[in-house]
């Protein structure tokens, strides 16, 4: 079970506290959400940004590319230090030839599939992935309300990664916090994203994971 806070929330001006912080708390991962204004209606990260995740910490980093046509900023998020990359089917018009360059590149690769977007357009490429994200919000922005049909989403992705003898990860990404944490562990996700869960968190970004973790009887 992983837990992988998304710097999406954190307080920009501190990154490399809140990076640390998360770190602090147990994170196993750090989701790094890049957006480029096409894909999704928000401008967020990019290298230069990942490229400071990655002298914050060594923790893996996760990152999700909600950006068009990925192909082309591929290697330069490898550069930056990105242990995984996340590209969205729905902006992917060769899925197995993209995958097939992130995995030259040497790093993971992640698919993720919309709210809206059917599982089985992923279905041919599953066997070979190394991480599928299940988008329980319409991607874009942090701190939204977990869609709950994702659930049912998610019991339908494990069925099919079993099936299929995958041994991807089953991400789960967005509205997701103590509350629903377990829903969504019991329903087959074996990776949490959580961004306004962790960063909004009162006591701050350490406690914020930790009450997630609390939440899985971990
Ligand atoms: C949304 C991003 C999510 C989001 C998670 O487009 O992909 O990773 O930042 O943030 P919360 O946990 O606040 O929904
Ligand atoms: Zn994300």
């Amino acid at each position: 079970m992983k837990i992988a806070p998304s710097i999406l929330s954190c307080d920009f001006s501190r990154l490399a506290e809140e990076i640390r912080a998360a770190e602090a708390g147990g994170a196993d991962w750090i989701h790094v959400d890049v957006m480029d204004g096409h894909f999704v209606p928000n401008i967020t990260i990019g290298p230069v940004i990942t490229e400071g995740a990655r002298r914050a910490t060594d923790l893996p980093l996760d990152v999700h590319l909600m950006i068009e046509a990925p192909d082309r900023y591929l290697e330069a998020f490898v550069k930056a230090g990105a242990d995984s990359l996340t590209v969205h089917q729905e902006a992917c018009p060769d899925l197995p030839g993209t995958l097939a360059k992130i995995r030259a590149l040497g790093v993971r690769t992640g698919v993720a599939v919309n709210p809206d977007t059917p599982l089985d357009s992923v279905r041919h490429v599953v066997a070979d992935i190394d991480v599928l994200v299940i988008m329980s919000v319409h991607p874009g922005f942090g701190g939204q309300r977990y869609i709950p049909g994702s659930t049912a989403k998610l019991r339908r992705a494990r069925l099919m990664l079993e099936e299929l003898h995958s041994v991807a990860e089953l991400e789960v990404d967005g509205g997701i916090d103590a509350l629903n944490a377990r829903e969504a562990v019991d329903a087959g996700a074996s990776v949490l994203v959580a961004g306004s869960a962790v960063y909004a968190h009162p006591e701050g970004a350490a406690e914020g994971v930790r009450a997630i973790r609390k939440a899985l009887g971990a």
